[in-house]
């Protein structure tokens, strides 16, 4: 592991070298002769132990409080960790005012009513680092595949999934004027801008903050959180979109299954327990494997088969769709792995999407489901006829004038196309094994919780 020092990293350092560590004290433990402390400057989960002389102790060496120590580092007696700090200077450059966070396992709950220090615990802090790496890998990710990376806008006048759950920024009604006589709303999902791009140059992806006014007040839920959404040109079926969203989902998974990934070490680091490290190792092996493709339909179908066996809270519905318990129980217990379930009802569906090949029931469409989350992302082939996208537009009682200037892609060189947008918090749910998206978030907010 890196411990990071002024400016420096220190990989492999020799024994003895001179260091200065600036970092927060996990743990302090005071004996006669000696004092240990922990301390983690935020690089990693596994923290450097720093070894003090007893005339070094002062009463505000204390857990939480910020420390600069200078020392040579040396090959540690203690089994755990490869090298300590032999302390030759300690400063305390910030006290700490009865520090919540204890070196012990504390309940997401109660760091939640913690909003400035949460990010510090070693779990916490490992889905930050996490979180990051997966930004990277996707933005490789889509490089690699000949993606251009674009900036749609969050506020908006169209309401891309039509469901109502937009917040609104800016009436359009008198006295409320800024964006002139048209309401204007934050982002659902930059589909509709990424639609347009993807028709000037081809496959383009975005990495945003969306939200939802949602009342949903569940573990998967939040008013804003990040999607990130891929918009691909002349593709006609659901094949090479679900190839490019397994893709995407591997490259952030897989390089956990490798022995000496940071990523990785640094996830099993923060876990404590060897169950708990075990349940992670378990749900990225879960992840690597081909995901099984079936449709809707077959799913129904074996959902009912297991319903007669032990009944679900609800019963499949074809008519009324997947719930949540239905989607977890097939990519947790069934398939035990992410599933894709395609081609939905077309009333339980958005209006852009285009109908399947070979069912005029049900529209070309795709949710990844994932064991303990159920779905991640969702995608389809869109509608690109001019007459039939403004006919779903009008059937489902939507403002055809907001999207006017969307249904004039169609008539200038439509192609067919596709794209698919992943929740970003659900997908680091679970790979942490973080239940609640509202931990894998830095500032959550949800329905009736925005306060900081
Ligand atoms: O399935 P959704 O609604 O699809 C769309 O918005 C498409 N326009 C995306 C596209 O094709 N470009 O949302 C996509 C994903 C969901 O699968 C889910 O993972 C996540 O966004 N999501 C949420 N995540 C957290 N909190 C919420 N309230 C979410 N709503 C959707
Ligand atoms: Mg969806």
């Amino acid at each position: 592991n890196q411990i990071k020092t002024e400016n420096k990293h220190i990989l492999g350092t020799q024994d003895a070298s001179p260091v200065t560590i600036n970092g927060w004290i996990k743990s302090v433990q005071k004996l006669k002769n000696v004092a240990f402390l922990n301390i983690s400057d935020g690089n990693c989960a596994q923290g450097v132990m720093a070894v003090l002389q007893p005339d070094q102790v002062t009463s505000d060496l204390t857990t939480g409080a910020c420390v600069s120590v200078k020392g040579n580092l040396v090959s540690s007696q203690g089994k755990k960790q490869g090298l300590e700090l032999q302390a030759e200077s300690v400063k305390v450059t910030g006290t700490v005012d009865e520090y919540p966070i204890q070196k012990k396992f504390h309940k997401q709950e109660f760091l939640r009513t913690l909003p400035a220090l949460r990010w510090r615990t070693s779990v916490n802090s490992s889905t930050l680092r996490y979180r990051s790496f997966c930004m990277a890998q996707m933005t490789n990710f889509f490089a690699e595949n000949d993606f251009v990376q674009t900036n749609p806008p969050l506020l908006t006048s169209s309401d891309c999934e039509g469901a109502g759950e937009v917040f609104k920024v800016a009436g359009g009604g008198k006295g409320d004027k800024f964006f002139g006589d048209k309401p204007a709303y934050l982002t659902v999902s930059t589909q509709l801008h990424l639609e347009v791009l993807a028709a000037a140059v081809g496959r383009v992806w975005t990495f945003t903050p969306a939200f939802r006014a949602e009342n949903s007040d569940t573990n998967r839920h939040l008013s804003e959180f990040w999607m990130a959404e891929a918009e691909i040109s002349f593709i006609d079926d659901l094949e090479p979109l679900m190839d490019l969203a397994e893709g995407m989902v591997k490259s952030c998974l897989a390089p956990l299954m490798e022995e000496g990934n940071k990523a990785r070490n640094d996830l099993l680091d923060a876990r404590r327990s060897a169950e708990q490290k075990e349940e992670l190792l378990d749900r990225w092996d879960m992840a690597n494997c081909d995901f099984p493709r079936l449709t809707y339909k077959q799913a129904i179908k074996i959902l009912n088969l297991q319903h007669l066996k032990e009944p679900f809270a609800h019963r499949p519905d074809y008519e009324v769709g997947l719930r949540s318990e239905h989607e977890k129980w097939l990519a947790t217990e069934y398939f035990i792995s992410p599933v894709f379930v395609t081609d939905y009802p077309k009333e339980q569906k958005p209006f852009y999407m285009k109908q399947s090949p070979h069912d005029s029931q049900t529209v070309a469409c795709f949710d990844l489901l994932m064991p303990h989350i159920g779905e991640v992302i969702g995608g389809s082939v869109r509608e690109d006829n001019y007459d039939t996208l403004l006919k779903n537009i009008e059937t489902t009682g939507m403002d055809k004038s907001a999207l006017e200037w969307y249904l004039e892609l169609r008539k200038q060189g439509s192609t067919p196309h596709g794209g698919f947008g992943m929740g970003f918090e659900r997908l680091i749910s679970y790979a942490t094994g973080i239940e609640n998206i509202r931990d894998v978030t830095a500032f959550p907010r949800w329905v009736d919780n925005c306060s900081c």
